[in-house]
C-alpha cells in the first residue's frame, strides 16, 4: 500500500455518529487509503495527531457562498472551522443563470454590480472550475434569481403560464449543467406572490435528477405550521426531498412553538423525505426590512449602503443619532441588512438536538458587520452545545455536520472518514474547540481547529491558509 500522508494517533469521529475510536489515517493522492493502526506503514509525510480529534470536514449545508466562491480570501471564514464542502443558492438566491437587468432585495444579499455575468448555470460552474475554488461546492438554482430574470420588477404576483415554462425550462438546463438542487424563499417580498402551483410548476424537473427542494419558507412565525403543511405538499406533489431551510420559530408570541413543529415534522418523515437545518444562534440575519423588525426585541444592522458608517450599530442607537423612530431609521437606511434578536434559546437548542437536524451557517459574507454565524458556526456546535452545555455527544455533533448531511443530501463520498472516500478531513482539539465570533466582532477566527484537508491536501495548518484551489464542483450524480 503506497500512502502519501499518514494521520498517527488521533481520535477518530468519523461522521457516522458513533463513538469515538483510535485510528490512524493514511492519504494516498486525493483519498483516504486506510483507516485503523497503520504503525507498519509508513509515508512520505507524518501528521501527529495525538491528543486531537479527526473528523470529516464539516458540509456547511446552508450557505449564501455563491460569489464568496470567486473571490479570494472569502472562504477563510468557512476553512478556519473546519468546514470542507458548502452548498450555495439557499432562500431562493442563487448568483446563476442571471439574465436580470438589475439587483433587487434580497439578491443584493449575494449579487453586486458586475456579479450578473453568468447567465447560464453552466457559465458559473466553469467559472468555478476554472478559476478553482477553496472548499468543494454542491450549487443551487433559486427562484427568486429565476423569477427576476423572466419577471423583471413585476413580481408581486404569481408568474404566469408561460413565464412558469421559462423559469421551469431555465432549471432544467441548470440541472443538466450540474446543480446541485433548486430553492425557495417565499419569506422574501419578491417570491411572496408565488403560490404552491407556481412552485411545482417551476420545479419539476428535480424528480428526474432526485435533486432536493430547498426552502426558506413563507412564514416562520404565527403561520410556521400551515408553511410546513404547503412544504409537504410541495415535496410530494415534486416526488422529491425537502428541505427545511434554518429551522428557526420567529417571534415572542411564538416561542416554545417548535415542539409543535418538530412534531409535524418527525410525522412528515414516515411518510415523505424531508430535511431539517439549524443554526446555532437565537438571532436571525438578512435584509433590513421594516416590516421585520417588529418580531425583534433588537436588530443590529450589518450594512447599509447610504450609511455604511452605521453598520455594527442597533437600529435603535441609529434612530437616536438620526433622531427619528425604528421604523423610519429601518427606511432611511435601506438598502441594508439586519440580525433580528427574535428567537427563544430553547427552540434554538431543542431544533439543534433533533436528530435528524443538520448544521448550516446560512453566514453572509458580504455583510460588512455579520452576523458571527459566518465565522462561528461549526465550533460553536462543537464546543458551546455539545462539550460545555452538554447538548448531544461530539460524535452527535461531528455527525450533524458531516455524515448526516452528506446522506441527506447525496454527496457522494463525502462526511465519512473511510477508505475510498475522499480526504477532506478537519483536526481539531476537543477540549478548547471554540467559537470567538460574537455580535460586537464578529470576523474572528474559531480557537482550536487545527488543520484541513480538502481532496488530500493540507489547505490550512495553526491558523496558516496553504490553499484556496483544492475544492471541487461536487454535481449531482446521474439517476439512471
Ligand atoms: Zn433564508
Ligand atoms: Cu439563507
Amino acid at each position: 500500500m503506497k500512502l502519501d500522508v499518514i494521520i498517527r494517533g488521533g481520535r477518530l469521529f468519523d461522521g457516522s455518529g458513533d463513538a469515538p475510536r483510535s485510528a490512524d489515517i493514511g492519504l494516498a493522492d486525493d483519498r483516504i487509503q486506510a483507516v485503523g493502526d497503520l504503525s507498519a506503514a509508513v509515508a512520505a509525510r507524518d501528521i501527529d495527531a495525538t491528543g486531537l480529534a479527526v473528523a470529516p470536514g464539516f458540509i456547511d449545508v446552508h450557505t449564501h457562498d455563491d460569489r464568496a466562491l470567486l473571490t479570494p480570501g472569502m472562504m477563510l471564514a468557512k476553512i478556519s472551522q473546519g468546514v470542507t464542502t458548502v452548498i450555495t443558492g439557499n432562500c431562493g438566491l442563487s448568483l446563476a443563470p442571471a439574465s436580470m437587468s438589475h439587483i433587487q432585495a434580497p439578491l443584493d444579499l449575494i449579487a453586486a454590480p458586475g456579479w450578473l455575468r453568468f447567465p447560464r448555470f453552466a457559465d458559473y460552474l466553469a467559472a468555478l472550475q476554472r478559476q478553482g475554488i477553496a472548499v468543494n461546492a454542491a450549487c443551487m438554482v433559486g427562484h427568486t434569481t429565476l423569477r427576476a430574470n423572466v419577471m423583471g420588477n413585476d413580481l408581486q404576483r404569481s408568474a404566469s403560464l408561460w413565464e412558469r415554462e421559462q423559469m421551469r425550462s431555465q432549471l432544467e438546463t441548470s440541472l443538466e449543467a450540474g446543480a446541485f438542487g433548486f430553492s425557495t424563499g417565499t419569506f422574501y417580498p419578491p417570491a411572496r406572490a408565488a403560490d404552491l402551483e407556481e412552485i411545482v410548476a417551476v420545479a419539476a424537473p428535480l424528480a428526474r435528477f432526485d435533486a432536493p427542494y430547498v426552502t426558506h419558507m413563507r412564514n416562520e412565525a404565527e403561520g410556521v405550521m400551515a408553511s410546513l403543511e404547503e412544504t409537504f405538499e410541495i415535496g410530494r406533489r415534486l416526488g422529491v426531498r425537502v428541505v427545511i431551510s434554518h429551522h428557526k420559530i420567529a417571534g415572542v408570541a411564538n416561542h416554545g412553538r417548535s415542539v409543535e413543529t418538530l412534531a409535524r415534522i418527525g410525522a412528515a418523515m414516515a411518510r415523505q423525505r424531508v430535511s431539517l437545518d439549524c443554526y446555532p444562534y437565537n438571532a436571525s440575519s438578512t435584509t433590513l426590512n421594516p416590516a421585520f423588525v417588529a418580531r425583534a426585541s433588537s436588530v443590529l444592522v450589518t450594512w447599509s449602503t447610504p450609511y455604511p458608517q452605521y453598520a455594527g450599530k442597533t437600529l435603535a442607537e441609529i434612530a437616536g443619532l438620526l433622531g427619528c423612530d425604528d421604523l423610519q431609521a429601518a427606511e432611511r437606511l435601506m438598502p441594508a441588512g439586519a440580525i433580528y434578536f427574535m428567537m427563544d434559546e430553547q427552540d434554538v437548542q431543542r431544533i439543534l438536538a433533533f436528530p435528524q437536524t443538520m448544521i448550516g451557517s446560512d453566514g453572509m459574507p458580504h455583510d460588512e458587520h455579520p452576523h458571527p454565524r459566518l465565522w462561528g458556526t461549526f465550533p460553536r456546535i462543537l464546543g458551546h452545545y455539545a462539550r460545555d452545555l452538554g447538548l448531544f455527544p461530539l460524535e452527535t455533533a461531528v455527525h450533524k455536520m458531516s455524515g448526516l448531511t452528506a446522506a441527506e443530501m447525496g454527496i457522494p463520498e463525502r462526511g465519512r472518514v473511510m477508505a475510498g472516500y475522499f480526504a477532506d478531513l478537519v483536526l481539531f482539539e476537543p477540549g478548547s474547540v471554540m467559537d470567538c465570533a460574537r455580535f460586537a466582532d464578529p470576523k474572528v477566527r474559531s480557537a482550536g481547529i487545527r488543520q484541513v484537508w480538502i481532496n488530500g491536501r493540507q489547505v490550512y495548518a495553526d491558523g496558516v491558509l496553504h490553499s484556496e484551489t483544492a475544492g471541487r464542483v461536487i454535481t449531482r450524480p446521474a439517476v439512471a
